[in-house]
């Protein structure tokens, strides 16, 4: 496919001008085919802010703002979910807490419940999209609580199975969409 498009794209450019000119235009629009290439490939902040708004935002906020009232237990007891943004206290875990916490879900030990209020997300999200949901979050903080969070993280950084590989990141399938 990338191959495909790339060759006909040089055989516009020669087909129009041979010559010097259009070696130039070549290598410039093969250097834009290929940096839009890497550009897809890599897990970055868009997965992470899909993923966030697709499975997290209608419990933690749009903005990562947290539900209202967050800090008190509801009236059944259990805490609601907090904010991720700088208000809230998720900058203070380091990777490998943060990515157990969203992978196998948690309760706050005092709740009155035992069922737990934040889900394990294990089953719906492929450890790289976990991963890229974090670090979504992680642009949420002040450049402060980054850096503490990073000193955190290299004592407990994600887990192998969550390390960066090249390539798209696969997704979990899915029975139904969400
Ligand atoms: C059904 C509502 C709900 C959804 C959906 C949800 N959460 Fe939560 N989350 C909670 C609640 C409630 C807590 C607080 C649990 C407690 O402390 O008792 C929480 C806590 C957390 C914490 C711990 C924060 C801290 O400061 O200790 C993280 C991290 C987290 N959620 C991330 C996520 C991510 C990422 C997603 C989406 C993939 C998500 N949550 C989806 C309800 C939800």
């Amino acid at each position: 496919m990338q191959r495909l498009t790339t060759a006909r794209c040089f055989a516009a450019v020669t087909a129009r001008r041979p010559g010097s000119a259009s070696v130039r235009s070549f290598t410039g629009a093969a250097l834009i085919l290929f940096s839009a290439a890497a550009l897809a490939v890599e897990p970055g902040p868009d997965t992470g802010r899909r993923v966030y708004h697709a499975q997290c935002a209608s419990c933690h906020g749009g903005r990562g703002e947290g539900a209202p009232d967050w800090k008190q237990p509801d009236d059944q007891g259990e805490m609601p979910a907090p904010p991720h943004d700088r208000e809230g206290h998720t900058w203070k875990h380091a990777d490998g807490m943060l990515y157990r916490i969203v992978k196998n879900g948690w309760r706050d030990p005092f709740n009155k419940t035992q069922r737990l209020t934040m889900p394990a997300f294990g089953q719906t999200l492929s450890p790289a999209e976990i991963r890229a949901v974090i670090d979504y979050l992680e642009t949420l903080w002040t450049p402060e609580q980054r850096r503490f969070q990073e000193e955190e993280s290299r004592r407990e950084p994600y887990p192998p199975e969550a390390q960066r590989a090249p390539g798209p990141v696969p997704t979990q399938p899915r029975d139904k969409e969400q």
